[in-house]
């Protein structure tokens, strides 16, 4: 099996003239095979939002390689970062990101739309997608207008409408009650065989983090085996 996303001694730290030096990421080796879930849990400021950050492309390293698909993403420009982050990686945020003077299936259409792909074409993806979640009857309303965990779906739904083949997930249960976690792992779980997608999600959830295929956790700047 081809290896997606490999990760090589990686280090980042952030410098603030009022708080010094904060060391994040002390050298994280970590590989991600095609349709699996890898579960990362460490504790609040550990650095996992830092590392999806980097893998996403959102934010960059200060040593290490970075390789999707054996190609060393830390090379490359703006133009070919976009397009990776658009079609090849979705993203759920730790605070989901949606837009809020859009509704539902406007948030997930957008991707898509941006990917070049027809308005008529994305409307029918993205309502496929919401009906898959559940949410084929809150399509329209805006996201104040839905629970968090509703808020949470739209999210997932919006980071899948390209097929991505990798799915970064910033504690996707952190703001849900129990049966929510429940069913947003599920929705997980079932995504990997549904859409061949891989899922590398953090979490300071332990029990979320166990229904991984792959579980690790994040202690002192290093990602190491449980
Ligand atoms: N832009 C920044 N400038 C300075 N320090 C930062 C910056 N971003 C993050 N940090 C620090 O880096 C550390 C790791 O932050 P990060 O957001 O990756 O943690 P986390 O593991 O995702 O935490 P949580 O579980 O609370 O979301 C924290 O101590 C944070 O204060
Ligand atoms: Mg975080």
């Amino acid at each position: 099996m081809s290896t997606l996303l490999r990760i090589t001694d990686v280090k980042k730290s952030f410098t603030a003239p009022e708080n010094g030096v904060v060391r994040v990421l002390n050298g994280v080796n970590l590989h991600i095979n095609p349709k699996t879930i890898t579960s990362i849990i460490g504790s609040s400021g550990c650095g996992k939002s830092t590392l999806l950050h980097i893998i996403g492309g959102l934010d960059q390293v200060d040593s290490g390689v970075v390789e999707w698909k054996g190609d060393d993403i830390t090379q490359w420009d703006d133009q070919k970062m976009a397009a990776f982050r658009n079609t090849e990686m979705g993203f759920i945020f730790q605070f989901h990101h949606l837009l809020p003077e859009f509704s539902a299936i406007e948030n997930v259409m957008i991707p898509a739309i941006i990917q070049g792909k027809s308005e008529r074409e994305s409307n029918r993806l993205a309502r496929e997608l919401l009906g898959e979640f559940g949410l084929g009857h809150r399509i329209e309303h805006r996201p104040n207008q839905l629970s968090g965990g509703e808020q949470q779906r739209v999210a997932m739904a919006r980071a899948l409408i390209n097929t991505p083949a990798l799915l970064l997930a910033d504690e996707p249960t952190g703001n849900l009650d129990e049966k929510n976690s429940t069913t947003v792992l599920n929705h997980l779980l079932t995504l990997r065989d549904r859409f061949n997608v891989s899922i590398l999600m953090v979490t300071h959830d332990k029990s979320i983090a166990e229904g991984g295929d792959f579980v690790y956790e994040m202690t002192d700047g290093i990602v190491l085996s449980v």
